[in-house]
């Protein structure tokens, strides 16, 4: 199955809000629960202009799955981006966000020449660190207890993908 992908916009703050309530999206990422949907409202009338957002949307083109590109604000880093991306809970396990990633990975290879992308996950979420194996990120260190989760400290990966002559220098 193909999900549209297009930018996000401001209409979008309702669905993001209902994706960003799922237990397991909360669980595996940086946000804190119960966000209100003044927080979205807010973030995506601020969205700064090196982030670049994406959502791929079901057949009502609602959002149900939000991916970013945040480049590096600093000159020298200006080849790097760091990676964010959730699915909705009714949504995972379909290819959505094996679809977002791809249009993510074109639109920083294709569009923005970016040739360093990292991301941080949590070191037990499997599915994720499976997609991201795939499409060539690579384990590069353990965080060790360097996010707070449900109660307790808990390690973070930071994986990344190199591309092209960076990919070649070992
Ligand atoms: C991780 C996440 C983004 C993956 O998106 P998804 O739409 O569920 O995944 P897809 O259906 O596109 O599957 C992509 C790959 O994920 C892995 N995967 C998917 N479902 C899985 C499952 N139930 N168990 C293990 N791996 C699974 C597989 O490697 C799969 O590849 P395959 O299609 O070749 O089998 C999504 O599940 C999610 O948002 N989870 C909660 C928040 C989160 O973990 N975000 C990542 C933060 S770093």
């Amino acid at each position: 199955m193909s999900y549209p992908i297009r930018r996000v916009e401001l209409g979008d703050a309702p669905a993001l809000q209902a994706l960003f309530c799922c237990p397991s999206v909360i669980r595996n990422s940086l946000q804190l629960p119960y966000p209100s949907l003044a927080h979205w409202e807010k973030r995506l009338a601020e969205i700064p202009d090196d982030t670049h957002a994406l959502v791929a949307c079901d057949g009502a083109n609602r959002a149900i799955g939000y991916g970013a590109l945040l480049q590096a604000p600093q000159k020298r880093r200006s080849h790097t981006a760091s990676l964010a991306l959730v699915v909705h809970e009714d949504w995972q396990g379909k290819g959505v966000g094996r679809q977002l990633m791809g249009a993510l990975l074109d639109y920083a290879d294709d569009w923005l020449g970016l040739t360093r992308l990292e991301l941080h996950v949590y070191a037990d979420n499997e599915r994720a660190i499976a997609l991201y194996r795939q499409l060539g990120f690579e384990e590069e260190g353990r965080l060790h207890a360097d996010s707070f989760r449900d109660g307790e400290y808990v390690d973070g990966l930071l994986m990344a993908r190199l591309r092209g002559a960076l990919a070649r220098r070992g």
